[in-house]
């Protein structure tokens, strides 16, 4: 039992395992501890970011809301590794598909993350610093998705620190690099893990597209994020 707890995660003696899968929205964790985790108990309630910790299979995993845009995720990813040794580090999200083979509901692995936010700045890199996904849960999540049959995307994403653009053409250059779909976390999740020498990975489900302009409802993205958690879930 430990009793260590940070500005924004008070355990209150609750355990907080190895591998945490991240989804932006508290809710949606507690949702994932509810419906898929047996035992499961909440770690953290600070500023409404709910946290639990239960079993998989057998597997001790958590699960944790972060907010939204590299500021949150940083913050609870930082904390995560740095004070209560979390190795494994799932981000588990929603993304705006930038290319027209990618459709909706798709899911994305995240193989490399770029970015239009200076999160990068603090690490004084002399160059553009490029950031993988631990190829650790990349690999084991590429079998997974196989194995069930789900479509699955892997390539490079992009972390914006934008949702509404003023620039209404600001994705264009990253669509001409290939960028599969803009996302909002995984410059911090992986910048955060790499310089700790831990495992990252962001999970994506198209929930619409900037090629196309369709949309999802938020009732359609439920059930469509059940395939990505089950693959998740699996890197126990
Ligand atoms: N932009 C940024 N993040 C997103 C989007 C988007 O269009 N869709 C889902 N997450």
């Amino acid at each position: 039992m430990t009793n260590i707890q940070t500005p924004h995660i008070k355990p209150n003696g609750v355990e907080i395992a190895e591998t945490i899968l991240l989804p932006g929205d508290p809710l949606r964790a507690k949702f994932i501890a509810e419906t898929f985790l047996e035992d499961a108990k909440c770690f953290n309630e600070v500023r409404g970011m709910l946290g639990y910790t239960g079993t998989y299979k057998g597997k001790k995993i958590s699960v944790m809301g972060t907010g939204m845009g590299p500021a949150s995720i940083g913050i609870y990813s930082y904390e995560l590794i740095h004070f209560f040794g979390v190795k494994n580090l799932i981000r588990i999200g929603t993304c705006g598909a930038l290319q027209p083979e990618v459709k909706l509901y798709d899911v994305i692995l995240g193989m490399a993350s770029s970015t239009n936010s200076n999160y990068l700045h603090q690490y004084n890199i002399p160059g553009q610093l490029s950031l993988p996904a631990s190829f650790y849960l990349l690999n084991k999540a590429y079998k997974v998705a196989n194995e069930k049959g789900v479509d699955t995307h892997v390539g490079n994403i992009l972390c914006s620190e934008i949702f509404y653009n003023a620039d209404k053409n600001a994705m264009e250059n990253w669509i001409k690099m290939g960028i599969l779909a803009v996302e909002m976390e995984s410059t911090a999740l992986y910048a955060n893990a790499i310089a700790a020498g831990v495992n990252a990975l962001t999970i994506l489900t198209v929930s619409d597209s900037l090629v196309t302009g369709e949309e999802t409802t938020p009732e359609e993205r439920q059930t469509a994020f059940t395939k990505m958690m089950e693959i998740a879930l699996e890197l126990a």
